[in-house]
């Protein structure tokens, strides 16, 4: 039986498919050339972050984008084919500008098959639910959920933005069919912890994809006179020294350190810092120096 989290692939879930421990994020992807976008892919899946993770909404701005971060990873698949085998790409659907969330099973059906053809892609390996849509039951969702397998759109299907309970009321429709969840997760945003999610994950096996790991750049770039962030940062920087890596790799490490195994999706753009974070999935950090960073964010001694 697993207590830690091994440094190598981890399963999505009860299936079959491993991703490596770290993973490669679109949200701030659009917006280059196919050349830049092939070299970010291309390298993050040569460090091993083999789960790529985008979404319909990515490039959105408000007005106009919806589906472009798709688009562009759709034109790096079509220029580099290979690169399509060697990842397990993964996808979300459910916020619809203006409404802002449906997951009736029309909406999401359709969006699904948007974003495969955006993408070019005959389906995806993952499907999340991007935000809880609280009007459409859990049994509609489930029923969507498992026409979109059964229809060879997507090989797995997850949630993203769920409560715990939320989690559950799907799971009991799904049973292990579900098999990732995604919060935001990292030394600054510790409501995984608190609000039971990792629990759930350790419980029923669900696989916890932790996005924003780096809270989005405030753990690299700690804004000044923030006080939360600086204490953070400096038990970080400790930790860095220590394990002879920077401070990114050790708020990465963190992430990873919880035996529910969390796979952190990291979200750079910059080649150099994605083979950088790489390094994360050989730190180990023992019971005090994890413990020293979680007491930092919380601002209290611990009990
Ligand atoms: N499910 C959801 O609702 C949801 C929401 C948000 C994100 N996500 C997922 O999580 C992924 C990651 O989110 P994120 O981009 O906020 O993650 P992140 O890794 O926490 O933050 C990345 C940001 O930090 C900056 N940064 C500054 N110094 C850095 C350093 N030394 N190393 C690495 N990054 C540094 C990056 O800028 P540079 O590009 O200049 O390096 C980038 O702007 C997204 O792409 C998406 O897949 C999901």
């Amino acid at each position: 039986m697993r207590h830690t989290p091994d440094p190598g692939p981890r399963r999505l879930g009860s299936s079959d498919v491993a991703v490596g421990p770290i993973a490669y994020g679109c949200w701030r992807f659009a917006g280059t050339g196919v050349e830049a976008a092939t070299a970010k892919i291309g390298t993050a899946l040569d460090c091993g972050m083999t789960l790529v993770d985008t979404a319909d909404i990515y490039g959105f701005d408000g007005s106009g984008g919806f589906g472009d971060a798709e688009v562009l990873l759709g034109r790096v698949l079509a220029g580099s084919p290979d690169l399509r085998d060697r990842m397990v790409l993964a996808t979300k659907g459910g916020i619809r500008p203006g409404v802002p969330y449906d997951q009736s099973g029309d909406y999401l059906t359709t969006a699904c098959e948007d974003s495969l053809r955006r993408l070019g892609v005959e389906h995806v390996d993952l499907y999340q639910v991007h935000r809880p849509d609280v009007l459409t039951h859990p049994e509609e969702l489930a029923g969507t959920l498992r026409s979109l397998v059964d229809r060879g759109l997507t090989r797995l299907v997850g949630v993203s933005n769920f409560t715990p309970s939320h989690t559950r009321s799907l799971r009991a429709h799904l049973g292990d069919a579900l098999v990732t969840t995604q919060p935001e997760w990292s030394a600054l945003c510790l409501d995984p912890l608190d609000d039971g999610t990792l629990d759930l994950c350790t419980e029923t096996g669900v696989t916890p994809l932790a996005w924003s790991p780096l809270a989005g750049g405030r753990l690299v770039s700690a804004t000044p006179g923030d006080e939360r962030v600086a204490r953070v940062v400096e038990v970080l920087d400790d930790l860095a020294a220590v394990h002879g890596v920077d401070r990114a790799t050790v708020a990465l490490a963190w992430t990873s350190t919880h035996p529910a195994g969390a796979v952190p999706i990291v979200g750079t753009q910059r080649v150099d810092r994605i083979v950088s974070l790489a390094a994360a999935a050989q730190v180990r950090l023992d019971r005090t120096e994890w413990y020293r960073v979680l007491a930092a964010s919380r601002g209290v001694p611990l009990p």
